[in-house]
């Protein structure tokens, strides 16, 4: 799209004033996930420096880009549901293509669908179903980026997910994510219709990124955190309170999981 072709441009040129690493993977945290970030080495620049990047909508939530010769990790997204419009929810992937990054891993909180899981499990995404209303690459295409109807068939890539699965000392189970707008949780009925659509988790981002990941053509996995049961399950109501509250109890064994598949990735 002739758009992002600008975009991928102009972040090309930010950052050959900011910095000179040029990794091949990249991570995009989730929401209560930034603190991951904490324990890397690397350049940290915030958001701010990059002026092709969108403004937080959330005061305090500022977003910054990590960077070193390895990885480019991206804490703070831009979700629809602030009212960004979907071309700019994907910059973080725009920034990632400019830097000429490869592989990416992408980080998300999900409720949980399926009554096999419980909040804190980590679930590698095994495939998505866009219920957000939108796409990302609606609008005119000249091609010269990618097919006008990209193949979503190996959206998170079968091969890196085995990869996964084979190296990682955690027990790992594989879910499908329904990705909704939001910003208002599921009711009871509507987590009974994804549960027959056939997911396995619901949120409020990810699938425009991954979207774009794969007409960019970049080889793409995912992991939730599922930190609450979907509305409904339990009887109980959600809150975001337990969405970050469960994030943080997690947040070492999400650490570990993803600087293992980052180290993973860099050797691909
Ligand atoms: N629904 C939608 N998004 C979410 C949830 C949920 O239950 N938990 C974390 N993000």
């Amino acid at each position: 799209m002739a758009e992002y072709t600008k975009t991928i441009h102009a972040f090309r040129e930010s950052l050959n004033s900011i910095t000179e690493s040029r990794p091949k993977v990249g991570v995009i945290l989730g929401s209560g996930l930034s603190k991951i970030a904490d324990s890397l080495s690397g350049e940290t620049i915030d958001y701010s420096k990059i002026p092709e990047m969108p403004k937080p909508t959330v005061e305090g939530h500022r977003g910054f880009l990590k960077i070193s010769r390895d990885f480019a990790l991206l804490a703070g997204r831009f979700h629809y549901y602030e009212g960004h419009p979907i071309h700019d929810v994907v910059k973080p992937v725009l920034l990632l293509q400019a830097l000429g990054v490869e592989q990416l891993l992408v980080t998300n909180a999900a409720g949980g669908i399926n009554p096999d899981f419980s909040p804190g499990q980590i679930v590698l995404i095994r495939d998505h179903i866009n219920l957000m209303g939108t796409n990302p690459l609606i609008g005119p295409d000249n091609g010269e980026l990618g097919p006008r109807f990209p193949d979503m068939s190996d959206a998170y890539s079968r091969a890196l997910r085995k990869r996964i699965i084979d190296t990682l000392d955690y027990p790992l189970t594989e879910g499908v994510y329904a990705g909704l707008s939001g910003p208002s949780y599921e009711t009871p009925a509507e987590i009974r219709m994804l549960k027959q659509l056939g997911a396995d988790m619901v949120g409020m981002s990810t699938v425009p990124e991954v979207i774009i990941a794969n007409y960019l053509g970049i080889r793409t996995i995912g992991f939730s955190c599922i930190t609450n049961m979907a509305a409904g399950i339990l009887d109980q109501p959600l809150s975001h309170q337990e969405v970050i509250g469960t994030a943080a109890r997690v947040e070492n064994r999400f650490r570990s999981i993803v600087e293992s598949v980052m180290e993973l990735l860099t050797s691909e």
